[in-house]
């Protein structure tokens, strides 16, 4: 599977598990694009967006009782289908960086690895709702699940979900990588933050056609 990716715009989208550091990328990226004078829109799933909101607030009100998974899959299917075509798509339609904090890898990371559903078929779905948009470049920022960035509470409730788990999770985010390496920049998540954002606006620049500016550590807010 190939999949599309638009001839306007840039897609960034930041993957990897809980706590890796992943809005704190998208953060600095975003500060960094502005501070160059490139338009940028920062987002994220799931949820952003009115229906969306709608959407996750199913997904995480007790209220809703037990969801079949299936019908977990297709909630999340559904804000995906929703953020692609209302939020990501018009904002690479105008030119823009659109910078997203998890995408469809998290989706296959975190249904398909429970073992209860079937990866291909979740796949199928994430592809289906995006109507198989890909990233010009996914981030993945990877660490071993003990060494994740979180705090003492973050790290119960990682624990909770099982160190397995996670695991799978994480040796998926991998594979995807690892499938088209061409679209994807793994990068260690331990690093420090301004090392890894100066990393990252190296490649995106170097998508846009531009050259990183000499000192863009420089140019981060503290
Ligand atoms: N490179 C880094 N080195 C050390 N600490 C970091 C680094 N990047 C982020 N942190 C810290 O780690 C914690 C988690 O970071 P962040 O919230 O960005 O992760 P996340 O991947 O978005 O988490 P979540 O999956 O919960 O959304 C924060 O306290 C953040 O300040
Ligand atoms: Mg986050």
């Amino acid at each position: 599977m190939s999949g599309r990716r638009t001839p306007t715009g840039l897609f960034v989208v930041f993957e990897g598990g809980d706590g890796v550091g992943k809005s704190t990328q998208v953060e600095l990226l975003c500060a960094n694009l502005d501070a160059l004078g490139i338009a940028q829109l920062r987002t994220y799933e799931p949820g952003d967006s009115e229906a969306g909101r709608q959407i996750r607030r199913i997904v995480l009100d007790p209220a809703t009782g037990d969801l079949a998974p299936r019908a977990e899959a297709l909630l999340y299917a559904a804000d995906k289908a929703h953020h692609v075509s209302s939020v990501v798509l018009p904002a690479l339609a105008a030119g823009k960086v659109v910078v997203c904090d998890r995408y469809v890898d998290s989706m296959l990371a975190y249904q398909g690895a429970g073992r209860v559903l079937d990866l291909g078929d979740v796949e199928r779905v994430a592809r289906w709702a995006t109507d198989d948009l890909r990233p010009h470049l996914t981030v993945l920022l990877d660490v071993h699940p003990d060494q994740a960035l979180t705090t003492i509470a973050d790290k119960d409730r990682l624990e909770a979900a099982g160190a397995d788990f996670h695991e799978r999770a994480r040796n998926l985010f991998l594979q995807l990588a690892a499938r088209e390496p061409e679209h994807y920049l793994v990068l260690p998540a331990r690093e420090s933050r301004q090392d890894l954002a100066a990393r990252i606006l190296e490649r995106v620049l170097g998508l846009l056609g531009r050259r990183a500016p000499s000192d863009p550590a420089g140019r981060l807010s503290p």
